[in-house]
């Protein structure tokens, strides 16, 4: 698809990754997008490279505003490879005047392309560059998500380039938030932020309460995945808000990987306790669910029930894998319970309790352990846990 123009003289010249369906991890089912944009001035100014691979998009599309060779400046907001794994090859043919970056930012350079060559000229937050007709002013945005993440504003146009901070993997030929449904792509940026950006919420908050007080005039928010904020700036930023706040609601999720139906049948029992309650109740095998798909579930959810049949003295695989997971992300003010059945030693939910535990999870119950498989008795037993963890969570509503 053509470059496009997003506001007069600064063109979105990035890449759509249609197929990819990996990101170390996490399931995007609808490919992604890395976008880069080129402000035409008297300085005309590359921000952020795209992923290697997709040299022929970028310089083509480059190609079609102005030559490359003419490029003044090279922003570089992230180093992260999807953004800057082109950087050789635009630097090399664009021969840049000079390259813009965070403290960290020239370190992580250094470290990923080993070119002390390179014309690095290091900004911090406050610091401003002309274009010309344009200025940027720089915002760290240390650990948003990575050490050298940094934001470039641009006064002028109210345009916040905004690096990984409020995208979505999500391939369109769209350019923007009004282009598609709303709601879809709020579920992206939800994905988005749960997979990424939660760990750093406390970051997060800090960041929109330095946006609010500075008053920056905010037309368009523009990431470097997905779609561009132009019409519901307001919107993502009520969510980010909320998202960071790690905000919950009154909703459980019922998480389980099973190895001969057991521990599913009480999962079912469990989720008909809670929805008894009146507590809204998603339920997820892991055998069939992705982790990144649950964990945007966990973003809102109060509390987690989660249940594995014992392995080996433990809990199944596909259950440590998904806790290792969430512990990295950091999810907080979770209820959580433990259940699963069991052949002859059952440590599955006291190794399930002990990772909640070090999550900071409130548990209200033991949990419930059921030998091989459950009878009625044992199935009540679960409806009755499913009552308690919702009581539980009611109280803090
Ligand atoms: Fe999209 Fe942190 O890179």
């Amino acid at each position: 698809m053509p470059p496009v123009e997003i506001v007069k003289d600064i063109h979105w010249v990035g890449a759509i990754d249609w197929n990819i369906r990996d990101f170390h991890g996490y399931s995007i089912q609808q490919g992604t997008t890395y976008n880069a944009f080129l402000v035409k001035d008297e300085k005309i100014t590359l921000f952020d490279t795209v992923k290697r691979g997709f040299e022929g998009e970028l310089l083509e599309h480059i190609s079609g505003i102005v030559d490359p060779a003419s490029i003044n400046y090279l922003v570089v907001n992230h180093v992260e490879m999807d953004h800057s794994g082109l950087t050789p090859e635009v630097v090399d043919t664009v021969k840049p005047e000079k390259i813009f970056c965070s403290e960290r930012g020239q370190k992580a350079l250094l470290a990923h392309f080993h070119r002390d060559d390179w014309p690095y000229e290091v900004v911090k937050t406050g610091d401003t560059l002309s274009l010309g007709k344009r200025t940027v002013q720089f915002i760290e945005a240390r650990m948003l998500h990575w050490p050298d993440s940094m934001f470039s504003y641009i006064p002028g146009d109210g345009l916040l380039i905004s690096s990984d901070a409020f995208g979505q993997h999500l391939a369109t030929t769209e350019r923007f938030d009004d282009d598609l449904d709303l709601s879809m792509i709020l579920g992206h940026a939800a994905k988005y932020y749960a997979n990424i950006i939660l760990p750093y919420s406390n970051l997060v908050q800090k960041l929109l309460g330095q946006v609010k007080e500075s008053g920056l005039r905010l037309d368009m928010i523009a990431p470097d995945h997905g779609i561009i904020w132009r019409t519901n700036i307001g919107k993502i930023l009520e969510c980010y808000d909320e998202w960071s706040r790690q905000k919950t609601k009154l909703k459980a999720l019922v998480i389980y990987d099973t190895m001969w139906h057991s521990t599913e049948m009480m999962a079912r029992a469990i989720v008909d306790g809670l929805a008894q309650e009146g507590v809204s109740v998603r339920l997820f095998d892991l055998a069939t669910s992705h982790r990144s798909d649950v964990i945007t579930e966990v973003l809102d959810a109060g509390a987690l029930v989660i249940g594995s049949a014992t392995l080996n003295n433990g809990m199944l695989p596909r259950m440590a894998d998904f806790l290792h997971y969430m512990k990295g992300l950091r999810p907080a003010n979770k209820i959580g319970a433990a259940f699963g059945s069991y052949g002859w030693s059952g440590e599955a939910v006291k190794v399930i309790n002990a990772a909640m535990e070090e999550m900071k999870f409130t548990i209200p119950d033991p949990g419930i352990t059921v030998q091989y498989v459950p009878v009625r008795e044992d199935l009540e037993r679960c409806r009755d846990l499913g009552h308690r963890v919702a009581r539980e969570l009611k109280k803090g509503k």
